[in-house]
């Protein structure tokens, strides 16, 4: 497996190795979610925008909103709320377009393609952020969750979904025969783009264990920041308030 420092070594080569192996994988990229997570990924997205307690009102920002499975969850929950989607990977986007284009309800989804790290939006206009499944991908946590407080009024909440690092002996095992043995086997047959299933593993490795990303999510403004364990704290949500 190609280590991660062979992949890019500044922020910027990580930026655009991302956007590529994004585009690349575009097509399977729904179905190996559900395979990967043996069809539990949209309740874990389900269950993110529920931990957040958002109002079901008011205009919510899905930073990287991808194929837009996260705008669609929010949608379930919160079906009076006007989301403004934002993802730099065009292909993913045109998919997203796509399945909003058979749901009436989903014409309050605005989806634009740029970068999460520089929102084109005024300072405090949305009534909450949310973001999945980004965090290992961003060229620089701190300064989206920076970015992220720029643009969200006082009082609203960011909410992140994603995958954690473990430091559990047993955890640690468990996750290196899914993550390194399975899912790239998945990745050869369904996308056929084994490095990017290859990615996957190591990105969650080089992250943040759950405790970790609560402490950076603080240290740039947000208050009352807490983690709620999911799937045994493979996966975390993050809440924080402006
Ligand atoms: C794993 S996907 C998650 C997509 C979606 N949120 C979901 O739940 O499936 C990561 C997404 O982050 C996007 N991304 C990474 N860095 C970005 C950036 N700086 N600006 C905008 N999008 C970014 C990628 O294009 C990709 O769509």
């Amino acid at each position: 497996m190609k280590p991660l420092k062979d992949r890019y070594s500044t922020p910027a080569e990580k930026e655009n190795y991302v956007q590529n192996m994004f585009s690349e994988i575009d097509e399977h990229y729904d179905l190996m979610n559900r395979v990967m997570s043996l069809g539990m990924d949209m309740r874990w997205r389900r269950k993110a925008i529920r931990v957040a307690e958002f109002d079901d009102k008011g205009i919510l920002l899905d930073v990287a909103a991808g194929t837009g499975d996260m705008s669609l969850a929010a949608k379930k929950m919160l079906p009076n709320v006007k989301i403004m989607g934002v993802d730099f990977c065009r292909p993913f986007l045109d998919i997203a377009r796509e399945k909003f284009s058979h749901n009436n309800n989903h014409a309050s989804v605005n989806l634009i393609q740029g970068n999460g790290l520089k929102l084109p939006f005024a300072n405090n206009t949305f009534h909450g952020v949310f973001n999945g499944f980004l965090l290992r991908n961003i060229a620089d946590v701190k300064e989206l969750y920076t970015e992220l407080y720029r643009v969200t009024r006082p009082g609203g909440k960011v909410v992140s979904l994603e995958m954690m690092k473990q430091t559990n002996l047993l955890q640690k095992s468990i996750f290196s025969v899914h993550q390194k043995r399975i899912v790239p086997f998945m990745g050869r047959m369904i996308s056929l783009h084994p490095e990017a299933y290859e990615y996957l593993p190591l990105s969650i490795e080089n992250f943040y264990t759950a405790d970790e990303l609560s402490k950076v999510i603080t240290s740039v403004g947000w208050k009352n920041v807490f983690h709620k364990k999911i799937m045994f704290g493979f996966l975390a949500v993050h809440v924080g308030i402006k």
